[in-house]
């Protein structure tokens, strides 16, 4: 099923002519269910779970799983994928972008001022493609539980969501991508990592934003971020979720976590806010079962996080993003760190997002991407 829309817009002059298409596409993927010993019961349970994991201790004396399974599933995945209006101006290049934790698709494309935020119009302008989709369990995409939906399943995705842009599936009148770069933010990030890993010649290029080898468990994150179970907080928008889906207390957690001052727009908080996904809580916890040491990839590398991400760096990125990175990625064609100066843990959302866009085009164009 698709559906085909041209995008021509004038209030902006920086806003560049788009042909983007709705699909909805069918993916059968086998993965290691993780299975998680205690489903919460209750906001009490959530609290416990979150002090557990953040204990200076958790790694030796909390065990939150009771076993794995091996498993095979159909999903549907709801994706977009967007080229240059002007076919002329088209690289051939696909970027094929996976949203974090606590947001969906448009996380690559918010309807709160474009011009600087979206890194779908930025990059369309520069004359990439973007395919960009909602996670397993997230927006449009299959619905499953929240002790289901894990980075086993979503790098297995991804990696199916990959192979089917390669043979010029989902790409509209683009066909058969000339280079396909993986792009993530964050837990996005994770499995885009875990993907290359696992299948180093899956894709050309690998961007890897709100991210870096060099922070601490993620325990802190959900710490700052006070999760509560989605259906309790807002049931009339989260009824169908069940407990395994959690999210941010309230504006200011999720401030915390994304953001850093002065370095926000306030209205841009509040539209983060109010347009935010709950997640899995087994997303949050299975990150660090997958390895994303993508050490024998050889096309074009980059890490580019927030200067202040909490998540990642534990509030400062500045000489340790690079770190053990270089390393990991040294086949790497290219490799590029930097600690993005001012923003938070939510990069696209920072005021000067647009120049962090900037730095990811211009290292993959002076690489050949
Ligand atoms: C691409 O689509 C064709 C036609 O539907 C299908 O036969 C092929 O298996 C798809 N490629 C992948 C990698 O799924
Ligand atoms: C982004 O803005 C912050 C403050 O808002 C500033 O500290 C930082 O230098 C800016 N980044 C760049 C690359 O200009
Ligand atoms: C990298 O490639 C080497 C040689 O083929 C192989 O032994 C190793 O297991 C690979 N590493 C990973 C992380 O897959
Ligand atoms: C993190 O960065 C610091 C500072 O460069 C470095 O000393 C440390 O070894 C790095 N950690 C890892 C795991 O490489």
């Amino acid at each position: 099923m698709l559906i085909a829309y041209l995008l021509i817009s004038s209030s902006l002059a920086t806003t560049p002519a788009k042909t983007c298409i709705d699909y909805e596409i069918p993916v059968t993927i086998e993965f290691l269910n993780y299975i998680i010993a205690k489903p919460f019961q209750s906001n009490y349970d959530v609290v416990d779970l979150v002090s557990n994991l953040a204990s200076r201790t958790a790694a030796t004396d909390f065990q939150p799983y009771s076993g794995a399974a091996l498993q095979t599933a159909s999903y549907t995945i709801s994706a977009t994928f967007c080229a240059p209006g002007d076919t002329a101006s088209s690289t051939g290049i696909v970027l094929l972008a996976s949203h974090g934790l606590n947001f969906d698709r448009s996380y690559w494309d918010p309807s709160i001022s474009p011009a600087s935020y979206s890194f779908v119009d930025f990059a369309i302008a520069r004359g990439y493609s973007v395919f960009y989709y909602d996670r397993l369990g997230v927006g449009k995409s299959s619905l499953v539980s929240g002790y289901l939906a894990q980075a086993s399943n979503q790098v297995a995705i991804l990696q199916n969501l990959a192979h089917e842009i390669k043979e010029g599936n989902y790409t509209g009148e683009l066909g058969i991508p000339k280079s396909l770069i993986l792009i993530g933010h964050s837990f996005g990030s994770s499995i885009s990592a875990a993907a290359a890993t696992v299948e180093p010649d899956i894709c050309d290029g690998l961007v890897l934003t709100g991210f870096s080898y060099n922070g601490t468990n993620g325990a802190g994150f959900l710490e700052a971020l006070q999760p509560r179970i989605a259906a309790t907080q807002s049931p009339g928008k989260w009824h169908q979720l069940d407990t395994g889906y959690i999210t941010g207390v309230d504006l200011f957690s999720s401030i915390n976590v994304f953001f850093k001052a002065p370095d926000y727009n306030p209205a841009v908080t509040k539209y983060a806010n109010e347009n935010k996904q709950p997640f899995a809580i087994n997303e949050a916890i299975s990150t660090a079962i997958v390895d994303t040491q993508a050490k024998n990839f050889t096309g074009v590398a980059m890490i580019i996080t927030g200067q202040y991400d909490l998540i990642f760096c534990t509030g400062q990125c500045d000489a340790v993003i690079e770190h053990p990175a270089a390393s990991i990625f040294s086949k790497a064609k290219a490799f590029e760190a930097i600690s993005f100066p001012g923003a938070g843990h939510g990069l696209n959302f920072a005021s000067n997002a647009t120049l962090a866009f900037k730095r990811i085009t211009d290292f993959l164009g002076a690489n050949g991407l």
